[in-house]
């Protein structure tokens, strides 16, 4: 009797998962959120190595610690074209079968990263017969008309065969994965042309001798860019601007095609990530020229309808300046790759909390799995944080009562406006040498829970608050309590003040200035999480 009981269960269970909405994006007040299950859902996510998923008895390890010590939610692992259409037309989904399974025995989620036509802008991972079959899949020329290794974006068997692949790899998902695994998926890996500023193909150099489409003018007038119809160069002026806005448009309208067939068997969220321009590089070929570069988003989204956020690979230093870029015209901001440790750290409580990002990843996770690294990783750490923090992290970017600050010695401080508050961060300062600022990277991230009252996480901060309505002027701190979220519950662990909350101790300025020199200092592990609850007076 017991075998019909137990088949029944698990079908139930497959039809309640199936039953459960697919993934998507969604305007939520004020914020775009991916849900899952119908419900919003915070991407506290890595990047595995590129090839390790390929390794399964490696990954056998990699998944539980990943998902228990580093506190992860999301997996972002690579699903290559070679491995799952090695002969034309014959697929083999095993990997990805592996990675379902296991993401699901694991409780965590999926982003299917397709290398498909090109990863970081090469072709090195399409099937040796389309590699090895230039006459029918015609590659990009640069400089004198010398053939690399990249498939041209001219070609519609390209294109084509492409497509075909990724609509089979993403009607596999639909068949497979029961219990909604894979949330969102990244088409293609940093593509653009380098080596040159664009294809000098047969097939390239006709293109952008003939007239630039219709659609894009049409696009680029309704976002208050008309222009006079015309040749590329003549309409983008000779050089490597029209190279490189020809290049986008023909990557886009490529990765378009992509993303169509794909949604046409799964329609779920997708994206493009974009290796973005460094400090050295003088033009287009010497990046990736054609990728979703920040000054390339009109053309993407002119070319590219399909594709539903245009992500930053971001390894400068620059982040907050580069997010700002990229969380602009209404793409929702997701970090693909970036780093780990304690500028990663940042990285994740800053860009999801002062650009509300649906998450942030950063790459080669998997390396940390390896002996204790994971266990003393920042980012783990983070990612304890922000999960104990994500309900209400959810809720109050869809509110828009939420903030961040990433600060380190070239921005030791800076104010944001919150709840009827100017908060004043800085980093963590002794009071006895406040004018000595310290080598230090802080963050925190800040939501407005009610009236005079403040939800709070970070690291290496001092917090300090001035009231910005009308009422009295000087603001000070009422109640601080660190403590922890257990099942969405709020558990106070520590009762603070003293040396928690003095952040000053000169007077006959302060009171001259109309501050207190009262506010908080979050640092980690005992107070990463505070409850703050302010008054005023005059
Ligand atoms: C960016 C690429 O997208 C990744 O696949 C990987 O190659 C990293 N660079 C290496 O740093």
């Amino acid at each position: 009797m017991r075998f019909p009981i137990v088949v029944c269960a698990y079908a139930l269970a497959v039809a309640a998962a199936y039953a459960q909405p697919l993934p998507h994006l969604e305007k939520r007040g004020q914020a775009t959120q991916l849900m899952v299950d119908g419900k919003p859902f915070l991407m506290l996510a890595g990047e595995l190595n590129n090839t390790i998923s390929s390794d399964t008895e490696s990954m056998r390890s990699v998944w539980p610690a990943l998902a228990r010590r580093g506190h992860l939610n999301t997996v972002l692992t690579a699903v290559a074209w070679n491995w799952t259409e090695p002969e034309e037309g014959k697929y083999d989904f095993h990997l990805v079968d592996d990675a379902i399974r296991s993401a699901r025995q694991t409780g965590i989620r999926l982003v299917l990263l397709w290398f498909g036509s090109w990863k970081n802008g090469l072709s090195s991972f399409v099937p040796v017969w389309v590699k090895a079959d230039q006459q029918r899949f015609p590659r990009a020329q640069v400089g004198s008309g010398k053939t690399v290794e990249v498939l041209s974006t001219l070609s519609e068997n390209n294109s084509k065969a492409d497509a075909r692949a990724f609509a089979a790899l993403m009607r596999h998902v639909r068949e497979t994965d029961s219990t909604r695994r894979v949330i969102l998926v990244q088409v293609e890996n940093e593509v653009g042309l380098m080596g040159d500023s664009r294809d000098r193909s047969a097939g390239a150099n006709q293109a952008f001798a003939g007239a630039v489409p219709n659609p894009l003018l049409d696009y680029l007038a309704a976002h208050g860019r008309p222009l006079k119809p015309g040749t590329w160069a003549q309409v983008f002026g000779a050089g490597q601007k029209a190279d490189e806005t020809f290049m986008a448009w023909n990557y886009a309208r490529y990765l378009n095609a992509v993303a169509e067939a794909g949604k046409r068997e799964y329609d779920i969220p997708m994206y493009v990530n974009a290796w973005i321009v460094q400090p050295q590089d003088k033009g287009p070929g010497d990046y990736p020229g054609g990728g979703p570069q920040a000054h390339m988003h009109d053309i993407w989204r002119a070319g590219a309808p399909r594709i539903d956020l245009l992500c930053p690979d971001i390894y400068l230093p620059d982040f907050v300046g580069i997010t700002a870029q990229y969380a602009r015209n209404g793409n929702p901001l997701f970090v693909p790759e970036s780093f780990d440790g304690v500028k990663g750290a940042a990285n994740a409580f800053y860009a999801i909390g002062a650009h509300s990002a649906l998450g942030y990843s950063p790459f080669a996770i998997d390396n940390l799995t390896e002996g204790t690294a994971l266990d003393s990783s920042p980012i783990s750490a983070a990612y304890e944080i922000l999960g104990q923090l994500a309900p209400a992290i959810l809720e109050h970017q869809s509110k828009g009562t939420i903030a961040a600050v990433s600060l380190d010695k070239n921005r030791p401080e800076q104010r944001i406006q919150l709840g009827g508050y100017t908060l004043t961060t800085g980093l963590t300062r002794g009071f006895r040498n406040p004018n000595e600022v310290p080598d230090i990277t802080g963050y925190g991230i800040f939501m407005a829970t009610g009236p005079d009252e403040f939800l709070m996480a970070g690291d290496n901060l001092q917090i300090s608050f001035t009231p910005t309505t009308a009422g009295p002027p000087i603001a000070s701190v009422a109640l601080q309590e660190a403590g922890r979220f257990e099942n969405d519950k709020w558990v106070v662990t520590r009762l603070l003040g003293g040396d928690d909350s003095v952040l000053r101790y000169d007077f006959a300025k302060l009171a001259e200035e109309g501050q207190s020199g009262s506010g908080v200092r979050l640092h980690s592990p005992r107070q990463t999480i505070q409850k703050v609850k302010l008054y005023r007076y005059r």
